[in-house]
């Protein structure tokens, strides 16, 4: 199945929330409760979010798009991190800055090792080096095995952690980072 890669517009919002809303859970171990994550999708992935992201210099927003349903997202975050635990592991693991953050990654499900993941994680990297990143960190739930074995096919390595809130539940994320231009991908 062809697959294309776009910025997202606001027409794309409705769709954006609806699959955000199916995704989210998927990154979350079992101890998050579908309230914890009604509340953090409500607080973080609602349509007004991605209306805020889209017209905000500081995000981008791609969309991947099969057989003209939206099939995949990720938003890129181009400000620095404040959080000094991310601060410190770019520092520790020698990030070349500024580094841009991949925050949302997500495929619809049924595009799972369909190969898709790999065309937008490549997008979203040409989108944060255009924007002038030089590098691009994440944060990974520990134990998102399947995430962690993509990112690091893609040319992520662990650079430290961070601690990560959803619900009552704090989270120790792994902080993975790909550097741009040093032998990456
Ligand atoms: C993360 C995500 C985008 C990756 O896309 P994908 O199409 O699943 O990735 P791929 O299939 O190309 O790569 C996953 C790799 O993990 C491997 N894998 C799958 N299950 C695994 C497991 N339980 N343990 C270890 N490795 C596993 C796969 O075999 C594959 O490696 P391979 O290509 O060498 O065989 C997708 O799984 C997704 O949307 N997941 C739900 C949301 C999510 O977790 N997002 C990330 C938030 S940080």
């Amino acid at each position: 199945m062809q697959a294309s890669i776009s910025s997202a517009t606001l027409e794309d919002v409705p769709g954006l929330a609806d699959l955000a809303a199916v995704t989210f859970p998927l990154a979350c171990p079992p101890e998050v409760t579908p309230e914890d994550s009604a509340a953090f999708i409500a607080a973080n992935l609602s349509a007004e979010r991605f209306a805020g992201y889209l017209t905000d210099e500081t995000y981008r927003v791609l969309v991947s798009r099969t057989e003209g349903r939206l099939t995949g997202y990720c938003l890129l975050v181009l400000a620095p991190p404040s959080d000094p635990e991310v601060v410190e592991a770019l520092e520790s693991g020698r990030a070349v800055l500024p580094s841009a953050e991949l925050s949302k990654f997500y495929l619809d499900p049924a595009m799972h090792g369909s190969g898709l993941a790999g065309q937008l994680v490549e997008a979203a990297a040409r989108a944060a080096e255009s924007a002038g990143a030089r590098s691009m960190w994440l944060g990974v739930n520990n134990r998102n095995v399947r995430a962690q074995s993509f990112y690091r096919k893609s040319g992520f390595q662990t650079f430290g952690r961070r601690s990560f809130q959803v619900g009552t539940h704090t989270f120790r994320d792994l902080i993975m980072v790909r550097q741009f231009g040093t032998g990456g991908q």
